[in-house]
């Protein structure tokens, strides 16, 4: 029996503006996504009936999660098969083995990595022959994140976060994400930012933002990393607060929650630092694990 084999990044939001809530229930945003080195891996095969089933493997040494991902039709990797069979007209069955590095509900995107990696190898099983884009146009219904995930690297996020314009962006960069040991949920998260904000202005990118990525300096990116989920966050999780001051006292040019949260990201200056932050980052209120990685990183893409 052959499969397919394709990894998928985590996404951290360099910039996130959050605008006004629109009919379908969504904010319109402008948002910076950067792909990280962080990867859940989906293995892709097909089977005998029309059945689509799925496993899931947490891979984290340290961390003791039990994973609160669903097992059925709701699983967003199994509603991306689901989908793409129905939008090429074929039945034939799919398993899902599903490898869960990228925190769950973490800000990180982890759910629709599963989704983006799901339809390239379903994509590739099925032998469908179809586009990044064509893909990304049957992901968007399934989370605002999946086109991103898709096409990795840096990106412009616009509408709800769906509609991408690649980056142009030079060099790497070192981060520390901190998981927190209890997910949050994104929903509640934006109902507390509407809360908090019952008037937002029209969502806008920093231009600060995309001169320090075009010019490779760390430090200005460290200055003009924005998040308006962030207040929410803590409002809803105010030990948020205490960790990233343990990571910006620690030697971080900068620290900020990941999206919707409650993952925290610190920059880093230099890898060498990452030792040290890690050690006090450990420290810190609600810490489940503390990983170094680096950014950007391609999109979903096969490697087996
Ligand atoms: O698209 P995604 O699955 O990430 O969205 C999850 C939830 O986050 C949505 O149901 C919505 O409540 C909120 N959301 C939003 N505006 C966006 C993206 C997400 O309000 N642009």
């Amino acid at each position: 029996m052959t499969s397919t084999t394709v990894r998928a990044p985590a996404k951290i939001n360099l910039g996130l503006s959050v605008g006004p809530l629109r009919d379908d229930g969504f904010h319109e945003l402008a948002t910076v996504y950067m792909a990280l080195d962080l990867h859940d891996t989906v293995r892709v095969s097909l089977r005998d009936d029309d059945r689509i089933t799925v496993a899931v493997h947490v891979d984290a040494d340290d961390r003791e999660e039990s994973v609160d991902v669903p097992l059925d039709a709701d699983n967003l990797a199994v509603r991306a098969v689901e989908r793409l069979r129905t939008a090429a007209g074929v039945s034939t069955g799919v398993d899902l083995v599903i490898r869960k590095v990228i925190p769950v509900a973490g800000g990180m995107a982890g759910g629709s990595a599963d989704a983006a990696a799901a339809l390239v190898g379903a994509n590739a099983e099925l032998g469908l022959g179809w586009s990044r884009e064509e893909l990304a146009e049957i992901g968007a219904d399934l989370g605002s994140d999946v086109p991103f995930l898709l096409h990795g690297g840096v990106g412009i996020g616009t509408g709800r976060g769906e509609q991408i314009s690649p980056v142009l962006s030079r060099g790497r960069y070192g981060f520390l994400v901190v998981v927190a040991r209890e997910g949050l949920s994104t929903p509640q998260v934006y109902a507390e930012f509407d809360r908090l904000e019952p008037d937002p202005q029209s969502p806008r990118i920093a231009p600060e933002l995309m001169a320090a990525l075009r010019g490779h300096d760390a430090e200005r990116l460290g200055e003009h990393l924005s998040n308006d989920l962030e207040v929410a966050a803590l409002s809803l999780r105010p030990e948020l607060d205490r960790v990233l001051q343990i990571g910006v006292d620690a030697g971080a040019l900068a620290g900020i929650v990941s999206g919707s949260g409650p993952t925290c990201v610190f920059l880093l200056e230099d890898d060498a630092d990452a030792q040290v932050l890690t050690t006090e980052l450990w420290s810190a209120p609600g810490c489940a694990d503390v990983i170094h990685t680096h950014g950007p990183a391609p999109g979903a893409r096969i490697i087996a």
